[in-house]
């Protein structure tokens, strides 16, 4: 697929923000045709360095909270004014998803690249840890890193190769994420599907000199990559 809003980013120093493979296009494959109006209260959870939060306030016109637990909120705020955004328009929070300091009902929606799969692997997660933080109507939408099929107890040596089976633990397929969103009581299902987005946004991961990035060529060089794919989660909060 054409990224016309991720390529504005494509420069050394943004691609540097990366955690993971491109999360910007990620995010654009996931918002095509979303239903979030523009100047809607979004929660960017597990924000990471910002670099996903700044391309939801910049490209789509949301009011964003960028919440993440491992990165520094402060350092996070002085990018966020480097990319010319104000303190009224991109907010930067200390959150863990299990516990999130915001009242209840403040977001229009969620939107969480390359995260939710850290803590989102509970059946009651949804109803007891993030949709109170929704408003009624409002929309996750959620891209992870999944597997084409689930294969826990037969990993392939060329995963192996760049990561754990505790690491491997992290990643699953449709089947397992339809049936972990669908014991949600209060949200519907809109939709759980594989993306389009796979080699174009590992190719421009695994191009960043980082320890992360070096250590998974080594996977994707020996063909892990056909095990893998991306996983988009849409979810409407019940009214
Ligand atoms: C691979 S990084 C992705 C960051 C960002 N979304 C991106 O794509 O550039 C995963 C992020 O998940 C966040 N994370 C993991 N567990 C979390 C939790 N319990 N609460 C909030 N954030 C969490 C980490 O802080 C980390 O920044």
């Amino acid at each position: 697929m054409k990224y016309p809003l991720s390529e504005k980013y494509n420069t050394p120093e943004l691609m540097a923000k990366i955690m993971g493979p491109n999360p910007l296009k990620l995010e654009e494959e996931l918002l095509t045709g979303h239903r979030i109006p523009a100047g809607a209260v979004v929660c960017d959870l597990g924000s990471g360095q910002g670099l996903t939060s700044v391309f939801l306030a910049r490209e789509y016109g949301f009011k964003v909270y960028a919440a993440d637990l491992w990165s520094d909120p402060e350092e996070n705020r002085i990018f966020f004014h480097e990319m010319g955004l104000t303190d009224d328009q991109i907010i930067p929070v200390k959150a863990d998803a299990e516990a999130l300091p915001f009242d209840k009902e403040f977001f229009d929606a969620v939107v969480s690249t390359d995260s939710y799969n850290y803590f989102g692997r509970n059946p009651d997660y949804l109803d007891e840890k993030l949709l109170p933080f929704v408003k009624k109507g409002g929309y996750l939408y959620i891209a992870i890193p999944g597997m084409k099929q689930d294969c826990h107890d037969h990993l392939p040596k060329e995963l192996l190769l760049s990561w754990t089976p505790e690491q491997m633990d992290y990643m699953h397929d449709t089947v397992y994420w339809k049936k972990m969103v669908s014991q949600c009581k209060g949200a519907e299902i809109v939709t759980v599907e594989e993306m389009e987005s796979n080699e174009e946004v590992w190719a421009d991961w695994l191009k960043q000199e980082n320890e992360y990035a070096i250590g998974d060529r080594k996977s994707m060089e020996a063909g892990g990559g056909n095990y893998l794919n991306f996983i988009k989660i849409v979810l409407r909060k019940k009214f």
